[in-house]
C-alpha cells in the first residue's frame, strides 16, 4: 500500500499544476487513504502466429545436434518471473540494473519532459515486480497525462504477473497485457496504439534480441512524434562483464532454457543438472556469449523416435548479449527513423531518448 500512495504522491505532485488530478483524489492521498477504484485491466487475445510446440523441439533439436549458436533467451523467460526478480535483488554484480535505476533517479527532470504528453506507454518486456516497482512505475510518474499502459511480452507467465503488479500499485489506468513475440519477423501481427505513446524498452534488452528486427518493428508500431526510450549497456571491460553474466541467479534464469525443453519433451529433464553455464567476452564481436557444457556423457529421447547423444564437455551456444557503443546505436536508430533528443548515462549504461521522425 505504501507504493500505491508513493506513486499516486508523486503524481500528484507532478499533476499540481495540471487538470487532471480532482482535488477529491489529493484529499485522499493526502490523508494517505486507500484508494479502492480498481484500474480497468483487460488481456487482450494474442494477436501472434502460433508456435507449434513442434517447431519449438525442432529448434531444440538443432540445437543439440549442430554446431550452430541459436538465440534462445526468450524461453528463459517461460517460467514465472521469480527467476528474473531473484537476479535483480540479490546479484551484486549485476551492474545493469543498479546503474538503469540510478539513471531513471536522477533524469526525472529530462524524463518529465519528454512524457509531459504522453497519453499511451507501451512497455516492451517489462519483467518483474522489483524491475516494475523500480524503472516503470517512476517513469509513469514522470507522465503527468497518462491514460493506459500497455505490456508487451512473449511470456504468459511475465505478462500475468506484469498484470498483477500493476493493478496492486497503479489507480487511474488502463491496463492491458499483450502476448507477442517481439522477434516474430511479421510486423502485420504488432499492436498499434494512434494515442500520443512513448515506447518503453528497458533491461538492455535490444542487446540480448536480434536488435535489427526490434528497431524495424518498434518503428513500424511508432507514429511520427512517439518517444522510444531505451537502454543500452556500453561496457566492454571483460571482467566486470562475466561477473555480472554469472553466478546461481543468473545461471539458474538462463537454465529456464533447458527447464522450458524439459516441460516440453519430459525424457530431457533428469538431464537438467548435467550442464553447466559458461559466459565468455567475445571482444570482436562486442558480444557476451552464454553456452551450456555438457559435466557427463549422456543421451535422451525425443518423441520415442530420435536419440540424442551428449559428449562431457560439448558445448551449446544460447544466449548473446551485444554491447554497442553509443555511435552504433545512434547510427542504427537514424536507419530506423528515429532522432536521438537524448542520451541520460550511468557509469557504463546509456538510456537513449528518440523521437520518430
Ligand atoms: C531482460 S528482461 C527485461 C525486463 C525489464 N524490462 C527490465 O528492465 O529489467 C526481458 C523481458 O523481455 C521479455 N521477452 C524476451 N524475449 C521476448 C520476445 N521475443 N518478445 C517479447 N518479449 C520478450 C521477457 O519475458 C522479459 O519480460
Amino acid at each position: 500500500m505504501a507504493k500505491v500512495d508513493k506513486v499516486l504522491r508523486n503524481k500528484s505532485l507532478k499533476n499540481k499544476a495540471g487538470k487532471r488530478l480532482s482535488l477529491q483524489r489529493a484529499k485522499t492521498l493526502d490523508n494517505k487513504v486507500t484508494i479502492n477504484e480498481e484500474p480497468s485491466y483487460n488481456l487482450i487475445k494474442p494477436p501472434l502466429i502460433p508456435i507449434s510446440n513442434q517447431d519449438v523441439i525442432a529448434e531444440y533439436i538443432d540445437l543439440f545436434t549442430s554446431n550452430n549458436s541459436k538465440d534462445m533467451l526468450s524461453y528463459a523467460y517461460m517460467e514465472a518471473s521469480h527467476y528474473y526478480d531473484d537476479l535483480l535483488r540479490h546479484s551484486s554484480d549485476y551492474y545493469l540494473f543498479r546503474d538503469e535505476v540510478s539513471i531513471i533517479k536522477e533524469n526525472k527532470k529530462a524524463l518529465e519532459k519528454y512524457l509531459t504528453n504522453i497519453t499511451d506507454i507501451m512497455e516492451i518486456g517489462p519483467g518483474s515486480d522489483y524491475a516494475l516497482e523500480n524503472k516503470t512505475l517512476p517513469i509513469l510518474t514522470c507522465a503527468p497525462n497518462l491514460n493506459h499502459y500497455h505490456a508487451i511480452d512473449i511470456s504468459p507467465n511475465y505478462l500475468h504477473d506484469i498484470g498483477q503488479f500493476m493493478k496492486k500499485n497503479t489507480d487511474d489506468l488502463t491496463i492491458s497485457l499483450m502476448k507477442v513475440d517481439f522477434m516474430a519477423p511479421d510486423q502485420i501481427n504488432l499492436p498499434q496504439v494512434q494515442n500520443q505513446k512513448a515506447i518503453l524498452f528497458l533491461g538492455s534488452t535490444l542487446g540480448n534480441l536480434q536488435s535489427s528486427i526490434c528497431l524495424k518493428n518498434i518503428s513500424y508500431m511508432s507514429n511520427k512524434n512517439d518517444i522510444f526510450i531505451f537502454t543500452i549497456d556500453t561496457n566492454h571491460d571483460e571482467e566486470s562483464l562475466i561477473k555480472a553474466y554469472s553466478g546461481d541467479t543468473f545461471n539458474n534464469l538462463i537454465k529456464g532454457i533447458l527447464r522450458f525443453f524439459g516441460k516440453l519433451n519430459l525424457a530431457f529433464n533428469n538431464l537438467i543438472d548435467k550442464f553447466e553455464v559458461k559466459t565468455v567476452w567475445d571482444s570482436q564481436s562486442e558480444t557476451v556469449k552464454v553456452s551450456f557444457v555438457v559435466t557427463e556423457n549422456c543421451s535422451f529421447q525425443i518423441e520415442n523416435s530420435l536419440i540424442i547423444v551428449l559428449k562431457k564437455g560439448q558445448e551449446f551456444e544460447t544466449v548473446r548479449s551485444r554491447k554497442f557503443t553509443e555511435k552504433e546505436m545512434s547510427r542504427n536508430l537514424e536507419n530506423f527513423s528515429f532522432e536521438v533528443l537524448e542520451i541520460l548515462r550511468f557509469s557504463k549504461m546509456s538510456m537513449f531518448v528518440a523521437r520518430k521522425i
